[in-house]
């Protein structure tokens, strides 16, 4: 082959593989996982000018005579959530596990669909990618939640869904009072479970520093015996996550080095401020089978959407996960982490799992 010709070929495979690691990359989306991570923000900035009507608005009329009865049923169990919620938010004892400021930080946690006056409020680990393409859907960006491309759902740019932190504080206080809220929540032990499950031990969306930054600070400070922190990179255990977790003082201190909030693991409370926006419906992730359509419904949405189909069995509280997870746990560890997450436990009707914080040692 002469000189030239082969040159021409070299070219040509160069290309090939240029193009290959191009659509690689963009498959699957290096880059989005910044999106995440850089969820932190400066949480002392309190937008100026915010206030919120604490009489909530009138419940949405009670027409559609049509649906099942099930569905009203469901009103009254979310009415208890809420009372549940405001009573728990009035305790003093309390107070500092339950109340923060409607700051920045919790601004752009809330997506806004204007169209239908909605807004939902992000949490971790709940199914909220499925809710944010919902709403992608309502604000008309796309016309099902299936043709909306992957890699759009979380970018914001893109995808017609903005945050509420985007808006001027009166655009945010009118909205605030007067549109349909909502957030999800689920057992926060076992949302703790999930994300340590996600960031450490399978990390499925590419998100290198959470294995090769955070563990290795955490082991550091926290794993009890130093003899294998040589290979800290080996692999984080639940064990020291829950006592950095649970370490309010020392925790603060990491996570100012990590970037502030990390919203995988800051509670509900610092991530919605349930106590400070009222919100008409909190969904629990445990039964998203019935909270979904209700809230879909409340929202006067449901003859427009559906939620996309659960898969049976994913959403139900976990026992003996949760026990196997906490039983090499020592008592201490998991009693400073309850009480970490606490108003969470509380404010949303969860019971306090005494059968691993009555546990042996
Ligand atoms: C607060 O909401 C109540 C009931 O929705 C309404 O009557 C009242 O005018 C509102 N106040 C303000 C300051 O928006
Ligand atoms: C407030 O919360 C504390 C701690 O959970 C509880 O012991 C107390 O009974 C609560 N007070 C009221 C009035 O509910
Ligand atoms: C709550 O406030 C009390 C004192 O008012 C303080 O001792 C405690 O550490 C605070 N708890 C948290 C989680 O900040
Ligand atoms: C609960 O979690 C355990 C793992 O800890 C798993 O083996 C089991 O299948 C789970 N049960 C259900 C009903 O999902």
């Amino acid at each position: 082959m002469p000189g030239g010709m082969r040159l021409h070929w070299l070219l040509l495979g160069a290309c090939g593989w240029v193009l290959l690691i191009l659509m690689f990359v963009s498959k699957y989306n290096f880059f989005r996982a910044v999106d995440d991570y850089g969820e932190k923000a400066g949480q002392s900035w309190t937008a100026p000018g915010i206030m919120v009507n604490k009489s909530r608005p009138a419940p949405p009329p009670a027409d559609k005579p049509s649906e099942a009865p099930t569905l009203t049923d469901w009103q009254s169990v979310i009415d208890h959530r809420r009372e549940l919620l405001s009573s728990v938010c009035k305790n003093n004892s309390l107070k500092n596990l339950t109340h923060v400021s409607i700051s920045k930080f919790v601004l752009d946690r809330i997506f806004v669909c204007d169209k239908h006056k909605i807004l939902f409020c992000q949490t971790p680990k709940v199914g909220n990618t499925q809710w944010k393409k919902v709403l992608i859907v309502l604000n008309g960006e796309f016309p099902t939640v299936e043709e909306i491309p992957e890699n759009l759902v979380h970018d914001h740019e893109k995808n017609g869904l903005p945050r509420l932190s985007s808006l001027s504080p009166q655009e945010i206080t009118q909205r605030l009072n007067t549109y349909f809220k909502f957030l999800i929540v689920r057992d926060p032990f076992e949302r703790l479970i999930s994300a340590f499950k996600d960031k450490f031990v399978i990390n499925p969306r590419f998100e290198p520093w959470y294995k090769h930054d955070i563990a290795p600070a955490i082991i550091r400070k926290y794993r009890k015996s130093h003899r294998d922190t040589g290979h800290a990179t080996s692999g984080l255990r639940f064990e020291d996550f829950v006592r950095y977790l649970g370490d309010v003082d020392g925790r603060r201190r990491m996570d100012r080095q990590f970037g502030e909030h990390i919203i995988h693991w800051v509670t509900y409370v610092e991530l919605c401020a349930p106590c400070e926006i009222s919100y008409d419906v909190v969904g629990h992730h445990e039964t998203l089978e019935q909270d979904a359509p209700h809230i879909l419904r409340a929202a006067g949405v449901d003859r427009l959407v559906t939620y996309p189909s659960i898969p049976p069995g994913i959403t139900r509280y976990n026992r003996s996960k949760v026990e196997n997870y906490f039983s090499p746990i020592s008592k201490r560890d998991i009693r400073r982490l309850y009480s970490r997450y606490q108003g969470d436990f509380q404010l949303f009707g969860y019971a306090r799992p005494d059968f691993i914080l009555n546990l042996n040692n």
